[in-house]
């Protein structure tokens, strides 16, 4: 963290707390805070969490930075101003929206996403690519997560910023939260210097499971052992807390924990259950992957429920997996 990183670093810890003091404490404030509320986020989560609303005016972030002595330019390159490019006048980047800090792995503020409350496109707007906010080298609650994940050895992956803090205020803590729907190198190096575990817990809809396969075959790849929990009826984490409530959400976390593989193959059986190519094709799919599992009692379970589930001796499967020489475990 040099000069420059902290310059930036300060002017976003600065707007949080006026976004945050907007948020809790003013009549601009009170409609996004119903919101909020009225979603399942308690006050005391919005605080802990320095949650934020940028109020509906193109130079409030402008004139607060200026007042605390740093320049637009400086503010630019911070990634909370834009700039037209025209004439060159700054104005500010979030505008009308809930922000949601973001803070690096030593657990300083480096930028935002930020909803839209009024529909407008995107949903999501993000901070753009600075010296201190690199999405590849960031995973959303890292910071506050380490420890919890270091004792339990697993880390829970979530797509959604508000499904993570949904499921930290229920006291489970060892959850981060992918920046956007990929999964970066560096993302995959961090992950595997931090647990032996990945459990992905994606968005039960269409985007979450393809996110799930891709994504869970990249982990299992890089020698984690990768697990799903699915959501039923296309409901995120956050969705499910609040239709199917705290108890019911916790069962799952508990009891609902397949292999990646495991969960693949149930995938891939409805999809080949009329086509016998696609079932011979999804077949070695599967014992491909179990050349990565490295865990033999895991390794002996799959086996078993892949020879169940697709109709065959357990030996054939075992006749399709390369020799193990001296492998790694
Ligand atoms: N996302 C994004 N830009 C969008 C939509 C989504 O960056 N236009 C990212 C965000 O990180 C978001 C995640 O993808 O948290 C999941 O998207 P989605 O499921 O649509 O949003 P939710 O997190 O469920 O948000 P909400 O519950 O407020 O609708
Ligand atoms: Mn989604
Ligand atoms: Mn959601
Ligand atoms: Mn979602
Ligand atoms: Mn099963």
């Amino acid at each position: 963290v040099d000069d420059d990183d902290m310059q930036f670093i300060k002017m976003h810890e600065h707007v949080s707390d006026l976004f945050h003091h907007i948020l809790m404490h003013t009549n601009e404030g009170s409609e996004a805070l119903n919101y909020l509320l009225d979603r399942g986020f308690s006050s005391e989560l919005l605080k802990k969490e320095k949650i934020g609303l940028a109020p509906k005016m193109s130079s409030f972030t402008k004139n607060a930075i200026l007042e605390k002595g740093f320049t637009e330019e400086a503010a630019y390159s911070a990634g909370l101003l834009s700039r037209n490019e025209t004439n060159f006048s700054y104005y500010d980047r979030f505008v009308n929206r809930i922000m949601i800090p973001i803070k690096n792995h030593q657990n300083y503020i480096v930028g935002f996403t930020a909803r839209s409350l009024d529909g407008s496109e995107p949903k999501y707007l993000n901070t753009p690519e600075t010296k201190v906010f690199q999405k590849r080298h960031l995973m959303f609650n890292l910071s506050d997560a380490r420890k919890s994940i270091r004792n339990q050895d697993e880390i829970i992956l979530m797509e959604g910023h508000l499904d993570v803090l949904k499921v930290k205020s229920l006291n489970i803590e060892n959850i981060v939260g992918l920046m956007g729907t990929a999964l970066s190198e560096e993302n995959i190096n961090l992950l595997n210097r931090l647990a032996s575990n990945v459990t992905l817990m994606f968005d039960g809809d269409g985007a979450g499971q393809r996110a799930t396969v891709d994504i869970g075959e990249t982990l299992l790849k890089h020698g984690l052992n990768t697990f799903v929990i699915q959501l039923p009826g296309g409901m995120d984490p956050d969705e499910y807390i609040e239709n199917s409530g705290e108890e019911s959400f916790r069962y799952l976390v508990k009891n609902e924990k397949r292999h990646y593989i495991h969960f693949l193959a149930e995938k891939l059986l409805n999809e080949s259950m009329h086509n016998d190519l696609a079932f011979s094709q999804n077949i070695n799919t599967l014992t491909d992957l179990l050349t990565y599992v490295n865990d033999d009692a895991i390794r002996t379970r799959l086996i078993q429920h892949i020879s169940e589930r697709y109709g065959m001796d357990k030996s054939q499967i075992e006749s399709k997996l390369p020799v193990r020489t001296s492998q790694k475990r």
